[in-house]
């Protein structure tokens, strides 16, 4: 008896506790979180053109709109960033007390953010922070095979990420960014992504959480070969190749007074600067239409591919504005891994192929007269024979890489005298009436 009625008791005082203490309501603190990631994204609220000024003072190195970002200074575990306080001391304290702690003269976020943002921020800080360090560890000693997770990411995720997380272009795939930036994708799997709809797991529990991670960094990364023949793809017209718009105005870099200088979409493909056979004003393009005085990049075969992807993102190249993040990073691998001497394959003045044309005519037979004819005549705009006499670096480059938004074959990884063979074969194709 005494039991039981200690028992309702408990009960009764749980009723009366509850709304309390889930007096925050979940759907919040998420938004919260994605607030917290990236709230100008999030709210699609002003963000300042001029740096944060708590960044100012310290001279650090941080893009503008990054800067006025909370987790720039306070960090994924939430434990702060550039020498600046987390925010773990906030936990369990009074959220209003943090809603005006944003308008003070560190954050300035007063006219920036709404009240109700505010709030939501707050809520997340008070209520939100999940011990990211532990869930890492959690997910280390998780067994994934074990864990059921490909299910859960097969029916929650894959509609969007794809069973591979490597589907959507505009990030790196889920596999490598789970290996290489845990904390990061524990903050987005708990609280969703700014600006999107994808789920927030927070609700469904840590161990759920941790589990995913684990799944999540056994999925692969790109795929280097195929990222490579890809970046010559759209290093030959990355505006064909993604089905993008055509650019209107010319490329900023493109000399005004050179020949193409009026086709616009033509000055931003990345072989009109810098030619097929790669070599800029060393090259091909040295002299005649396509002349642009601009150098090549063959010195820049085995560059650092991250530090390439800044490069074409820089005022220089303006590609980010136009390449999502993986278009970026396979141009980037091409540039790094993809270049081939073409002088190898072709004799640099005649133009010649250097391989064999009888050798070469059992491989066109087998791998190229299906879509192009015996004869070269069929499916490419101009006669393969032509093409690979008048311009055989153009040629070459296509053989390695296919073409782009088709389904052709990238040659590269078979043994680059089978390419200079078929080439050879291809440049003794006549043209027909
Ligand atoms: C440019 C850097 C910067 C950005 C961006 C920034 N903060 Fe801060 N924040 C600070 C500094 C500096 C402090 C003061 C730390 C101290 O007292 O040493 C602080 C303090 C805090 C504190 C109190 C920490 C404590 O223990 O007293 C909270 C909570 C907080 N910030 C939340 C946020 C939120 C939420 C955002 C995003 C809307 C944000 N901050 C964006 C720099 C920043
Ligand atoms: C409705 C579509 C959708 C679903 C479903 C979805 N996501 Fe996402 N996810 C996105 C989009 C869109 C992005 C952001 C791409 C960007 O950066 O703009 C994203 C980004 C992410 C990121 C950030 C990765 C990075 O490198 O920045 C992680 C982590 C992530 N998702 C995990 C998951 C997990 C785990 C699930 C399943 C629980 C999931 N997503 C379900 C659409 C979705
Ligand atoms: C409108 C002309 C133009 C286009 C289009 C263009 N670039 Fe460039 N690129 C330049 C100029 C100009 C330079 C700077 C050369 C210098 O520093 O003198 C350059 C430099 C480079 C370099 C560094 C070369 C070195 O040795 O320093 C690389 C790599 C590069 N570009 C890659 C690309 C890629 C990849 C694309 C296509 C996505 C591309 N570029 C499109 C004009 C262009
Ligand atoms: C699946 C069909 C297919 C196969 C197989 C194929 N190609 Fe192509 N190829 C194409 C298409 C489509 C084009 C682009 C047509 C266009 O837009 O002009 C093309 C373009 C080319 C071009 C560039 C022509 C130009 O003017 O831009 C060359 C060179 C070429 N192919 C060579 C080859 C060689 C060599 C092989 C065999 C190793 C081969 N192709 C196999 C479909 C194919």
């Amino acid at each position: 008896m005494v039991r039981r009625s200690l028992a309702t008791v408990l009960a009764s005082l749980a009723i009366l506790v509850a709304p309390l203490a889930s007096a925050i309501d979940s759907a919040s603190v998420v938004r919260g979180g994605r607030l917290y990631d990236n709230w100008s994204l999030e709210s699609k609220g002003r963000l300042p053109n001029h740096p944060n000024p708590a960044f100012n003072t310290r001279g650090v190195p941080v893009a503008t709109a990054d800067g006025w970002r909370c987790v720039e200074c306070h960090g994924w575990d939430y434990k702060g960033n550039h020498g600046i306080k987390g925010i773990s001391d906030r936990q369990k304290t009074d959220p209003t007390a943090i809603a005006a702690l944003l308008k003070d003269a560190n954050h300035g976020y007063g006219e920036l953010l709404g009240e109700s943002d505010r709030l939501d921020l707050a809520n997340f800080v008070v209520s939100g922070q999940t011990d990211v360090r532990k869930l890492f560890e959690l997910a280390r000693q998780t067994k994934p095979a074990a864990a059921n997770s490909d299910k859960a990411y097969a029916t929650l995720c894959a509609n969007c990420h794809g069973l591979d997380g490597a589907r959507l272009r505009q990030m790196p795939p889920l596999g490598e960014s789970a290996r290489q930036r845990p904390y990061e994708v524990l903050h987005v799997a708990l609280n969703g992504h700014p600006g999107g709809n994808m789920p927030a797991l927070r609700t469904l529990g840590d161990e759920t959480v941790a589990k995913m991670l684990a799944y999540l960094q056994t999925l692969p990364s790109i795929n280097l070969a195929a990222s490579i023949a890809n970046g010559g793809r759209l290093y030959d017209d990355w505006q064909v190749h993604t089905g993008g718009q055509r650019q209107a105005l010319p490329h900023p870099a493109y000399p005004p007074k050179a020949y193409y200088a009026s086709a616009a979409s033509e000055t931003w493909r990345c072989k009109e600067c810098h030619g097929w056979d790669y070599k800029g004003n060393q090259g091909q393009y040295a002299s005649g239409n396509h002349a642009t005085g601009i150098k090549g990049i063959r010195a820049m075969a085995g560059a650092e591919p991250v530090k390439m992807m800044e490069y074409l993102r820089s005022s220089s190249h303006l590609f980010g504005a136009v390449l999502k993040h993986r278009d970026l990073q396979d141009l980037a691998n091409f540039v790094s891994y993809g270049q081939i001497d073409m002088d190898s394959l072709i004799d640099a003045r005649s133009g010649q192929s250097r391989g064999d044309a009888t050798q070469g005519a059992a491989h066109y037979r087998s791998m190229c007269a299906g879509c192009h004819g015996l004869e070269g005549r069929f499916v490419a705009k101009r006669h393969v024979g032509r093409i690979s006499r008048e311009d055989p670096w153009h040629a070459a480059h296509n053989m390695l890489n296919g073409h782009p938004d088709d389904t052709m074959p990238a040659l590269r990884e078979v043994d680059p005298k089978v390419i200079s063979d078929i080439l050879a074969h291809m440049q003794t194709l006549q043209e027909r009436r």
